[in-house]
């Protein structure tokens, strides 16, 4: 076997059976792993050939807060791996009613071969998985959007050929799908601008952890308040909500504070001019975006929906296969 196919035995080993809570807990060579499979998973699934290394296994889906995309993603996900879903919302658990997270999970694993949850706290997920002897997954915390991530980093490295060197800018709230840009950018060696409101800023220890793996693949991450500063000569310009689920009651408050950091035509100017303009969606057109550019020829945020499915499949596919 070549020292290549023994190193990529090595990650795939390495792969089996471990949670999928944060970026930070992987390597970027796992991290390329797993955008590579995805690439082959979709290539697979669009030529019509079946791929079911998950026949038999279940993931259970709890879920916490709305969602379109992640449902739908990881339920036809696990369906084209040969194996089922099950959407479990927090109101038909016995969470809803008290049972703690630990006896939940313990429970859980006796019938389930991995879990995915969408919460609040991120401190649930790392409790959910303590408990759990099956592979946990994020698809969502306050802090942190993981599979969103690798979904996106595939599709700029679709469309961009590579990811390193390139420069990504995004405007807006320092929220969990910030969090989780900043570490992919940090562990695939992009350059990162974030530009937030005063006060707005992405969370100071999820930062270091950043300008560390930054330092180690020679990128570069900076946060600042300018938004026209932080796209120009961007690649890609990236944006979200400006009030996340549960922030609802801040909305007006926000749309205040932001209302100078909308991507419009001015701001997208000033990147490179094949930029692509990107959006995790659910999006609020006139607010973060304006329609012009959100539904613009820059845009790829229907290609971002996709990749949801693929790298999922991807990531599903080495945890639980
Ligand atoms: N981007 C995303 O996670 O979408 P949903 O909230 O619809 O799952
Ligand atoms: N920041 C957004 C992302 C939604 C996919 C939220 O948490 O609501």
């Amino acid at each position: 076997m070549s020292s290549s196919a023994l190193f990529e035995q090595e990650i795939r080993q390495g792969l089996r059976g471990r949670d999928f809570i944060v970026l930070a807990d992987y390597t970027p060579e796992e991290l390329r792993y797993l955008i590579d499979l995805a690439i082959e998973l979709k290539q697979i699934q669009k030529s019509g050939r079946r791929f079911q290394p998950l026949a038999g296994k279940s993931l259970g889906m709890i879920f916490e807060k709305s969602s379109t995309r992640t449902r739908v993603s990881f339920e036809v996900g696990m369906y084209q791996l040969g194996g089922q879903a099950l959407f479990l919302s927090r109101n038909d658990l016995q969470i809803g009613r008290g049972e703690t997270i630990w006896d939940t999970a313990q429970t859980m694993s006796r019938y389930l071969d991995g879990i995915m949850i969408r919460t609040f706290a991120h401190k649930t997920v790392i409790e959910l998985a303590r408990g759990a002897t099956v592979p946990v997954i994020n698809g969502l915390t306050d802090l942190a959007h993981p599979c969103q991530a690798m979904a996106d980093y595939q599709v700029i490295l679709e469309k961009k050929g590579h990811l390193q060197g390139l420069k990504i800018a995004y405007i807006g709230d320092g929220n969990n799908m910030v969090h989780s840009l900043m570490m992919g950018a940090a562990k695939f060696g992009m350059h990162m601008s974030v530009a937030t409101p005063e006060g707005y800023e992405p969370d100071r220890d999820v930062a270091e952890m950043c300008y560390e793996q930054a330092a180690q693949t020679g990128s570069s991450l900076k946060v600042m308040h300018d938004p026209r500063e932080a796209v120009t000569d961007a690649d890609v310009i990236y944006t979200d909500v400006w009030a996340s689920m549960g922030q609802e009651e801040e909305h007006a408050q926000r749309v205040q504070a932001f209302k100078n950091y909308q991507v419009n035509d001015e701001l997208v100017k000033h990147a490179k001019s094949d930029f692509l303009f990107m959006h995790c969606l659910p999006a609020h057109r006139g607010e973060e975006v304006s329609e012009s550019v959100i539904d613009g020829k820059h845009s790829i945020i229907f290609d971002q929906a996709e990749n949801r499915l693929h790298a999922q499949k991807a990531i599903l596919a080495a945890l639980m296969g």
